[in-house]
Formats: C-alpha cells, sequence, structure tokens
C-alpha cells in the first residue's frame, strides 16, 4: 500500500510539474494525436543528435494526470536513446514506470505519449548524404486519419 501510494504521489509530481513541457523550435520528429475517448491531445517534439540519438525532446498538450504524467516520464526516458531503442518500448514499460494498476482506460491515457511518439518515430526518414539538411516535416505524420502506423495498432492491443 505504501509502494502504491509512492507511484501516486509520483505521477502527481509529473502532472503538476511536468518534466520536457513545451515545443522545440526545429524538431526532427514532430507528431501529435488524440486519445479517441475522450479528445485528450499530446505533441511531442523530438531532436536528434549526429548519431541520431534523442538529443532533446518536448512535449505539450492536455489531458488527464495519467496522460501528461507518462509524458513527462516518457520524455525523461528517452534521452539519449536511438530510434530502434524508441520502437522498442511497449505497452509494458509504460505500466512498470508508472507503477500502479491501469485499467482498460486509463492504460489509453497512459499509453497516448507512447503512441504519438511511436508514429512520429515510424514515419521519419533520415536525411540522405553527408550534411543533407533535416526537414521537420519528415517526422510528421497525422494518425487521427485511415492508414494508421504499427504502432497505434500496437499500442491499442
Ligand atoms: Fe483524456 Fe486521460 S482522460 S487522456
Amino acid at each position: 500500500m505504501v509502494r502504491l501510494d509512492m507511484y501516486r504521489e509520483y505521477i502527481l509530481d509529473h502532472y503538476k510539474q511536468p518534466h520536457n513541457f513545451g515545443t522545440l523550435d526545429d524538431p526532427d520528429i514532430s507528431h501529435e494525436d488524440v486519445n479517441h475517448l475522450c479528445g485528450d491531445e499530446i505533441r511531442i517534439d523530438v531532436k536528434l543528435d549526429a548519431e541520431g540519438r534523442v538529443a532533446d525532446v518536448r512535449f505539450k498538450g492536455r489531458g488527464c494526470a495519467i496522460s501528461q504524467a507518462s509524458a513527462s516520464i516518457l520524455t525523461d526516458t528517452i534521452k539519449g536513446m536511438s530510434l530502434d531503442e524508441i520502437k522498442e518500448l511497449s505497452k509494458d514499460d509504460v505500466v512498470e514506470y508508472l507503477g500502479i494498476p491501469l485499467g482498460p482506460v486509463r492504460l489509453k491515457c497512459a499509453l497516448l505519449s507512447l503512441q504519438v511518439l511511436h508514429a512520429g518515430v515510424y514515419a521519419y526518414a533520415p536525411p540522405e548524404g553527408p550534411g543533407a539538411a533535416v526537414s521537420p516535416r519528415q517526422g510528421t505524420a497525422d494518425t487521427r486519419h485511415p492508414g494508421k502506423g504499427p504502432v497505434q495498432q500496437k499500442a491499442s492491443e
């Protein structure tokens, strides 16, 4: 019980004072999506370093404590990760880092940021050739419409 209370406090802390909140001026990946059950939205911007690892990340959106805390923790988690490592992140990782039991509705809230991140990462096409400029549009895809990628399906299992 003490352990559960500790995790609830941890989630509330991230909700009240989210880490990495805001947007990036020139992101390599930028994606946003909504939780179709409630209409809440999250946008995630990612800047990559020369090795293709996450150099900086921001999120912005509105939603419940679980969705916002999950986005805050997720953005902390992915700093320094490669895109392949991000693709490996799963529903189980999110449940583990939140540390509380989640029913199906709350699970959707918790997974919203991972869905957004995965959709942006899967849509990202690295620039070609040395010194090629990276366009922020390259990582942008709108999954609010038909043609959802594998992440959308995976996260809503
Ligand atoms: Fe909307 Fe949780 S109630 S994301």
